[in-house]
Parts: C-alpha cells; sequence; structure tokens
C-alpha cells in the first residue's frame, strides 16, 4: 500500500488515511481497531469493491488501480458480511466460485470437495447456504476465499460467530496457508486471534495506522511493565482490606485498574522488582484471605484499550 486513502463524502474526515505497508509472502498480517477505524474500507479499496481516493496498491506486482483484473487473480476474499446465496448449497458455490476462476471444468468438483472438507462442512455441504448457522456462512464465505489458492488472502473478520473449536480449526487453515508462501491480511477483534496467527500487526485509529510491528515489539513498546490479578475472598472488607495492604505497601508503583466481583487488577510500574511482589504477596497471603494471584506480561487487550482511548469519536 503506498498512502492508501479514501474519502467517502467530500469534506469528511478521511475513512482511510495514508495507509503505507508491505506484506510479504508467508506473512499473516492483522489489522486491529475499533468499530468503524477503516478496516473494512481498507479490504474494500484492496479487492477493487470501492474506489480509491488517493494513494496505490499492489496486489503481486500489480496495480490495483491501473490492474486490477490482473491483481484479482491473485486475491481471495472472505468479505466482513457474508455475500451468499440462500438457495444454493455449499458445494454449488464453490463450484461457482471455482469456475469463476478459470478453473478447468474436470477439476471443478474436486475443489468444491476440498473447500467443504477443509473448512469442516461436510455435513452441511449440500444444504442451501439459506438453512446456515451464522458460524457455518462464515466458514463457507472462508472457503470461498480460498479456492483456487491465491497468493494474498483477505479474511474480514473471519471467526466472528464461530465457536471455538471452529475457530481453532480454521487457525490451522490459516497457518498452512502461511506455511504455503502465501499472505493472509486478517482483521480481527480477538487479540488471542491475532497472537495466535500473526506475524505482524497493525492498530488502526480513525483510518490511520498507529503503531505497527511485531505482537512482541507493541508489548514492549506500548505495554508498562506488568499486570498483578488478585481473586481476594468475596466480602466488601477483605476486599478494602487489600486495597489499603497494596497502597501502604507498593504506594503509586501499583495502580488499581479494575475490579470485578472478587477480582482486582493491578499494573505495575517496571520499576518494582517481581521478587519483591511476590515475596510481600506470599507474605500477606494469609493474613488477607487472597485466595490466588498471578503476575502476567501486559496483554494485547490492554494495548489496544490504550490505542482506543485516543479514538475521535469515543
Ligand atoms: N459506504 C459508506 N459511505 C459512507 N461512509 C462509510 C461507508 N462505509 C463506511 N463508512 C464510514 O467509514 C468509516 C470506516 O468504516 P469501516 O466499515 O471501514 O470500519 P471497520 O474498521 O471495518 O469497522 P468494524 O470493526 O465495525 O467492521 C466509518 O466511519 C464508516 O461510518
Ligand atoms: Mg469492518
Amino acid at each position: 500500500m503506498e498512502s492508501l486513502t479514501k474519502v467517502y463524502k467530500p469534506g469528511q474526515y478521511p475513512a482511510v488515511n495514508q495507509l503505507c505497508v508491505a506484506v510479504q509472502p508467508g506473512e499473516c498480517f492483522g489489522l486491529l481497531g475499533m468499530n468503524g477505524a477503516g478496516k473494512t474500507t481498507t479490504f474494500k479499496m484492496l479487492t477493487g469493491n470501492t474506489s480509491i481516493t488517493s494513494g496505490n496498491a499492489y496486489i503481486a506486482g500489480h496495480s490495483i488501480k491501473t490492474d486490477i483484473d490482473n491483481a484479482r487473480q491473485s486475491i481471495g476474499y472472505c468479505p466482513q458480511f457474508d455475500a451468499l446465496d440462500s438457495h444454493l448449497t455449499g458445494y454449488e458455490h464453490l463450484e461457482f466460485y471455482a469456475r469463476l476462476r478459470g478453473i478447468p471444468e474436470k477439476h471443478v468438483r474436486k475443489v468444491a470437495v476440498w473447500g467443504i472438507r477443509k473448512l469442516g462442512l461436510l455435513a452441511h455441504g449440500h444444504r442451501c447456504a439459506g438453512t446456515y448457522s451464522g458460524g457455518n456462512k462464515r466458514k463457507l464465505s472462508t472457503a470461498i476465499a480460498l479456492v483456487g489458492n491465491p497468493s494474498v488472502v483477505f479474511l474480514d473478520e473471519p471467526t466472528t460467530g464461530m465457536d471455538p473449536k471452529a475457530r481453532r480449526f480454521l487457525w490451522n487453515c490459516i497457518i498452512d496457508i502461511v506455511k504455503e508462501g502465501r499472505s493472509v491480511i486478517l482483521t480481527s477483534h480477538s487479540m488471542e486471534e491475532c497472537e495466535a496467527l500473526c506475524t505482524r500487526l497493525a492498530i488502526m485509529v480513525n483510518g490511520q495506522f498507529r503503531c505497527l510491528g511485531s505482537i512482541q515489539h507493541l508489548k514492549n513498546k506500548y505495554g508498562h511493565g506488568y499486570t498483578l490479578t488478585l481473586r481476594v475472598t468475596n466480602s466488601l472488607t477483605a476486599m478494602e482490606e487489600v486495597r489499603r495492604f497494596m497502597e501502604n505497601t507498593f504506594g503509586s508503583a501499583a495502580s488499581l485498574q479494575e475490579q470485578h466481583l472478587n477480582q482486582m487488577e493491578y499494573q505495575l510500574a517496571p520499576s518494582l522488582s517481581l521478587a519483591m511482589v511476590f515475596q510481600e504477596l506470599e507474605r500477606a497471603r494469609q493474613m488477607l484471605s487472597i485466595e490466588d494471584y498471578s503476575v502476567s506480561q501486559t496483554t494485547l487487550d490492554q494495548v489496544f484499550i490504550s490505542f482506543a482511548k485516543i479514538d475521535r469519536k469515543s
């Protein structure tokens, strides 16, 4: 992408604002951002579904502005909202797209069977897509994106609505694609998913990239220190005692971030020694009715939330 920009209505803020990035073969690139950040608009431009206001992008060397037909040969796209025909079965969808992709007639059926198998839809292949559950529709849309082994696959929230087993199944499919040396660009609201799949990711705010890098890079750069999670006996006095203990022992180096039911979450300053934290908590544990506690590295969720705070609309 070269300064890729989209303005829907003149005078409005750009929905996508000067994006620049290159995604390598064999890479899974994650696009994160709050609702309305511009992720789907970016995909629509890259797949030729909406015009580009300025800038350009190249898919396998083909400009999407001047050579979209050739660029499309290398693209597989799973849109955010399933574009399925409710009267066609799973097999019929895949056969239809296989023909559109120019797969020779004698291989069309084989490709459809491969797609149905690959996404675990064997029990539903002969049913009309209109009768599919939400998660199965997503699976079929993803299978369609994979028809013809395109070298660049765009997946817009592919696992939304999928149960955990189906999600893991799709993750393995994505990992296979990447291993084959193809590129996957996906959007997701699941940090767990991005951690499992993405080699690099970008967090988008108001149409712009606010940070870009490997997950570890983002955590190191934007996640400060560690998170301490305490589970306390569920009583207000016990929690108040823990709160007082934390304040007296660590002062401003530990700040209370969230408190839910019997769980308290503290952000620990990088200056605090972990050995000291464990020592003090072990000592106070019995006295304070702390059920258990854990210290963890800042999660991607926390990095994301800190970026969401600068969103124009929130
Ligand atoms: N067809 C359209 N006409 C005018 N504005 C649009 C259109 N489509 C999207 N927008 C605006 O562009 C911005 C980006 O929307 P987009 O759908 O790309 O966000 P997104 O990051 O995909 O969000 P979500 O996580 O909810 O899918 C939003 O402010 C949205 O209102
Ligand atoms: Mg979207």
